[in-house]
């Protein structure tokens, strides 16, 4: 029969109000148990549990290899680019609420989050030092990701979708950099949009008079106008706070996503058992893994192997919480120096930017000084040219090297030969070209009425780019190593950058001129 519906008539009883206080006593704990479904992680159930069932914690498997959780496999760069990231995000999102993106008030919207919000000087802080170490830790990241051959199959797509974050990283200090609206950012703001017109430089040099137009639409675009304003304000904080936040985020989840779906963090097959001392086993023993040469599938539904679960099963050990600790040991660390280096070094503030004087030497942020030394030779070759060319060089690394190098290990003393030879190569001709043009003035100085072309062609910058290329070319075709000219192309291109950027903001000074040192700069 069935129960007639509703609530049974009469006096509430006993029973029933009893129930409802025990009801309420229990709410904390069935509440939290409706949330964690499962008990406190003691077993090796409820650990890989704790991983599975949690949207955040499921970016691991439940087991983690014991090669994953040596300190030198990855050196934590890859967390902590993530944890600066998201520190970013935060303190981002909080400056949002007090900055004012018009050119008339973002400067005093700055200076009001600096001096007058309550904890904002240590927000705005935290979020410039979080910007210059993910600047840094990136670059580093990448090298780490370069030098243990982890970007081969079948992590290719990942090392791509790494170049989009490392532009989308660089991207997102310049338009920050820009926002305060200071004499810095005023005049960053200008160097940066006179090198998206640069292509101008060429059209003019080859008398192209109707492709001008074409030529400035880039710098018109980033704009919105022909002159630096609200508009360009605007979509420079558009692109800060909005676009480029957004595709970053999209772009960490398919790279996070992908390290799943190609099988945890890169490591060698022929692992031997002293590699693996020192970091953690499984305190919980676990059955099994007894045959060290089965291979298990994803799941009898799906016949055949799965990159998630390959061989040497048995050296693996729960996530939950070996690496979970890993990471909470790099999210200290980077939380540690960040606070330090806010509370000690304030971040810059100048005066308001001013069109009518111009800042002497303006210069772009540090990791932009490189390419701004080479845009003082030409605007188009270090603001167009050598970046594209370096962008399309990384990406195409694990296309062209399709050497049989099995990833995860350092370079092996062939390698590291390869990397001194080609750092010592890259840093003699840097320094040879900068030398001689800092001494006897470069090829407009020589002859005066010679075409821009040439000067676009052939500078210090053009020079080093195109030796590092033939280097590459040159190893790969002497040693029959693919390998070896990637190395090459890699390491050279990482001392032209390091260089160059370290010339940019030690060694020029007022009218980009050559000074031992900023304190030898003129007063003015
Ligand atoms: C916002 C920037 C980035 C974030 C947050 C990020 C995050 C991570 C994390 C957490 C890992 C795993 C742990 C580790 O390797 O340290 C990883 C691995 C990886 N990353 Fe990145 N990454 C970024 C940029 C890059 C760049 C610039 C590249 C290369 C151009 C790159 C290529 C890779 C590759 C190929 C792997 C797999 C490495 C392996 O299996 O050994 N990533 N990344």
């Amino acid at each position: 029969m069935r129960e007639p519906a509703g609530e049974p008539e009469g006096p509430v009883t006993q029973d029933g109000l009893g129930a409802l206080l025990s009801n309420v006593r229990s709410l904390p704990i069935n509440l939290w148990r409706s949330i964690i479904r499962h008990g406190a992680p003691t077993s090796n159930r409820t650990r890989s549990q704790s991983i599975t069932n949690s949207l955040f914690l499921h970016i691991h498997s439940a087991r983690t290899h014991r090669w994953t959780l040596r300190k030198s496999t990855t050196l934590g760069l890859g967390v902590a680019t993530g944890v600066l990231f998201l520190i970013l995000l935060g303190t981002g999102v909080m400056l949002m609420l007090f900055y004012k993106p018009t050119t008339a008030e973002a400067y005093n919207s700055i200076k009001d989050i600096h001096y007058v919000v309550p904890g904002g000087r240590l927000l705005r802080n935290v979020h410039r030092w979080a910007t210059n170490l993910m600047i840094f830790t990136v670059i580093l990241h990448m090298a780490r990701v370069f030098y243990t051959a982890a970007y081969k199959s079948p992590r290719e797509f990942n090392w791509l979708i790494g170049v989009g974050l490392l532009v989308l990283t660089l991207a997102l200090g310049f338009t920050g950099y820009c926002l305060p609206w200071d004499q810095l950012a005023y005049w960053a703001v200008v160097i940066g949009t006179n090198i998206a017109g640069s292509t101008s430089e060429v059209t003019e040099a080859l008398n192209l008079d109707g492709l001008q137009h074409l030529a400035m639409a880039p710098r018109r675009i980033l704009l919105g106008s022909d002159y630096i304003g609200d508009a360009g304000l605007l979509r420079f904080y558009w692109l800060h706070c909005v676009a480029l936040p957004i595709s970053m985020t999209l772009f960490i989840a398919i790279h996070l996503w992908r390290i799943r779906k190609d099988g945890g963090i890169s490591r060698p097959t022929d692992i031997r058992p002293e590699e693996l001392i020192g970091t953690p086993e499984d305190e919980l023993p676990h059955e099994g893994f007894s045959d060290p040469n089965k291979r298990y599938t994803l799941s009898a539904v799906v016949p055949g192997s799965s990159p998630h679960v390959g061989l040497d099963v048995e050296n693996t050990v729960l996530s939950w919480p070996h690496a979970l600790k890993y990471e909470m040991v790099v999210t200290s660390c980077i939380l540690a120096l960040v606070l330090l280096l806010a509370i000690f070094f304030d971040a810059p503030l100048k005066e308001p930017g001013n069109p009518n004087v111009p800042e002497n030497p303006a210069k772009a942020p540090w990791y932009f000084l490189g390419l701004q030394e080479v845009v003082s030779y030409s605007a188009f070759a270090g603001g167009m040219a050598i970046p594209a060319l370096s962008v399309i060089g990384l990406a195409l690394i694990p296309y062209l090297d399709r050497s049989t190098r099995q990833p995860g290990r350092w370079s092996d003393a062939k390698e590291r030969s390869r990397i001194y030879q080609s750092a010592v190569f890259t840093l003699v001709l840097c320094i040879a070209t900068i030398g001689v043009q800092v001494r006897f003035g470069w090829l407009r100085d020589w002859f005066p009425d010679i075409n821009q072309i040439w000067i676009i062609l052939i500078n210090p910058g053009t020079i080093v780019m195109f030796a590092v290329i033939a280097m590459s070319v040159f190893e790969t075709f002497r040693s029959r190593s693919t390998r070896l000219g990637a190395i090459v192309f890699f390491t050279g291109l990482l001392v032209f950058y390091g260089l160059f950027t370290y010339f940019g903001t030690v060694h020029r000074g007022p009218n980009w001129d050559f000074y031992w040192w900023p304190s030898q700069w003129p007063e003015h």
